[in-house]
């Protein structure tokens, strides 16, 4: 079954929308199979957003992501890592569109609630970065 990482981030966790936003996963039916409170270190950052090192954003995005706990989970269903990118909407709240996750409960563009993984990919990397094997109750 397909699984993607997903990350609920210091922003949504802080702002108590945790909830809301994990009710929705599941009520588009999908099951988590992985979930854990974390705060990212700035070693977990580079590996994760290794493609983003160099940019302009990159500085304030490892700030912001190291800056107070969020949640990391797996999430696991039909077509899911495609789904929950559609669910969580554009990166700049801006430009995402109704009801999703980021127009609901996104701050700006850099603060903008969650992380999915964009590609199978990129799950199957972002994934063991967050967690082991032992962790994941997937089928
Ligand atoms: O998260 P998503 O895949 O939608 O966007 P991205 O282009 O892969 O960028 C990763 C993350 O970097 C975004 O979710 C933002 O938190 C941050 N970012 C930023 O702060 N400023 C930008 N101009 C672009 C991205
Ligand atoms: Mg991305």
């Amino acid at each position: 079954m397909e699984k993607t990482l997903v990350l609920i981030k210091p922003d949504a966790f802080a702002n108590h929308y945790s909830g809301d936003i994990i009710k929705r996963y599941e009520s588009e039916g999908f099951r988590i199979v992985a979930m854990k409170l974390m705060r990212m270190t700035e070693k977990i950052a580079a590996k994760h957003y290794a493609e983003h090192i160099g940019r302009p954003y990159y500085e304030g995005l490892v700030e912001f992501m190291t800056s107070a706990p969020l949640i990391a989970m797996v999430l696991e269903g039909e077509n899911v890592i495609a789904r929950v990118r559609e669910i969580n909407g554009k990166t700049n709240p801006a430009e995402a569109a109704e009801n999703t996750i980021r127009k609901l409960y996104a701050e700006n563009g850099s603060r903008n609630a969650v992380h999915a993984s964009d590609s199978p990919e990129s799950a199957e990397r972002e994934i063991h970065i967050f967690f082991n094997e032992t962790e994941i109750y997937g089928e």
